[in-house]
C-alpha cells in the first residue's frame, strides 16, 4: 500500500539558491511527523510545495495515492490537504466566527451549513467565547487557534502545521499541543513544523530534519535528537525526551 503523503526527490530552486533539493520522505495514515531544520533549511517552502503555492522545479508530490503537484492550492485542499501560515493574517476587519465560515465555505454553499462547521471547529480550538470579536483585536495566542480552526473548516484529512507555537507562551503552547494530540485521536495526519524540541519530540511518530535544503536526517525522535549530524547542524547538543 502507498504512504498517503509522499514526497519524492523535490527540489526548489529560487535562481541559484536551492532551498529544497532532492527531499524524499512519506507520511503514513494517522501519523505526525516533525519537520525541523534551522532557519532557512526549506521548511516553509516545502510545505509550499506539497500544498500546490509553489511548483516544485523536479520531483512529485503523491496524496492518496493521486499526483498532486501542478493542482493549485484550492484543489488540493478539496482533495483534504491543508496548510496553516508560520506570519498568521486572520481578515482583521471580519469576525472570528466568519474567518472560519471562509473555510467552511470550501466544502459547501450554504451559509447555513458553514456557520455550523464553524461553530463546530471554533469550540475544537476553544475559541467559540470569541465568535464575534473582530479577528484584529486577538492577541497572538488567539490568532494561532483562529488560524487552526480556519483549516479544520476545511475539514481536512491531512493538516500540515507552520509553527504554529510561534511566539507563544509556556501555557499558550501547551494548549496547542494538547489540541494537536486531540486532533490526532480524531485520525487527522499531521506534518508539524516547529522550533521547540521538547515539544516537537513529544508530539511526533517520526522526526524529518531538513538543512540546507537537504534531508539531513530522519527517525524516531530519539533517534534524531541523538544523531551526530543533526546536533551538529541544528541542534548544538542532545536533547532529552
Ligand atoms: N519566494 C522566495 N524567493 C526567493 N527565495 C526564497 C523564497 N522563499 C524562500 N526563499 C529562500 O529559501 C530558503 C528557505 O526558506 P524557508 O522559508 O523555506 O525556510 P524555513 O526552513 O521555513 O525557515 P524558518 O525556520 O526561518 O521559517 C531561504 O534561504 C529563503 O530566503
Ligand atoms: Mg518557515
Amino acid at each position: 500500500m502507498s504512504a498517503f503523503l509522499e514526497i519524492k526527490n523535490v527540489s526548489k530552486r529560487f535562481g541559484g539558491l536551492a532551498a529544497n533539493s532532492d527531499v524524499s520522505f512519506d507520511v503514513g495514515l494517522g501519523e505526525i511527523v516533525g519537520l525541523i531544520g534551522p532557519n532557512g533549511a526549506g521548511k516553509t517552502t516545502l510545505f509550499n510545495c506539497i500544498t500546490g503555492f509553489y511548483a516544485p522545479t523536479s520531483g512529485d508530490v503523491l496524496f492518496k495515492g493521486v499526483r498532486i503537484n501542478g493542482l493549485q492550492p484550492d484543489a488540493v485542499c478539496r482533495l483534504g490537504m491543508v496548510r496553516t501560515w508560520q506570519k498568521v493574517r486572520p481578515l482583521a476587519k471580519m469576525t472570528v466566527l466568519d474567518n472560519v465560515m471562509v473555510g467552511a465555505l470550501v466544502r459547501t454553499h450554504s451559509l447555513r451549513v458553514a456557520r455550523q462547521v464553524a461553530q463546530e471547529q471554533l469550540r475544537v480550538v476553544r475559541l467559540d467565547h470569541k465568535s464575534h470579536f473582530l479577528a484584529g483585536s486577538l492577541p497572538i495566542g488567539e490568532r494561532k487557534k483562529l488560524e487552526v480552526g480556519r483549516v479544520l473548516a476545511t475539514k481536512p484529512e491531512l493538516l500540515l502545521l507552520d509553527e504554529v507555537m510561534g511566539g507563544l507562551n509556556q501555557a499558550e503552547s501547551e494548549e496547542i499541543i494538547l489540541l494537536i494530540l486531540e486532533l490526532k485521536k480524531l485520525g487527522l495526519t499531521q506534518v508539524v513544523i516547529e522550533h521547540d524540541m521538547k515539544a516537537i519530540m513529544r508530539l511526533s511518530d517520526r522526526l524529518v530534519v531538513l538543512n540546507s535544503g537537504e534531508k539531513l536526517a530522519e527517525g524516531s525522535p530519539t533517534q534524531v535528537a541523538t544523531n551526530k549530524d543533526v546536533i551538529t547542524a541544528y541542534l548544538g547538543e542532545a536533547v532529552d525526551a
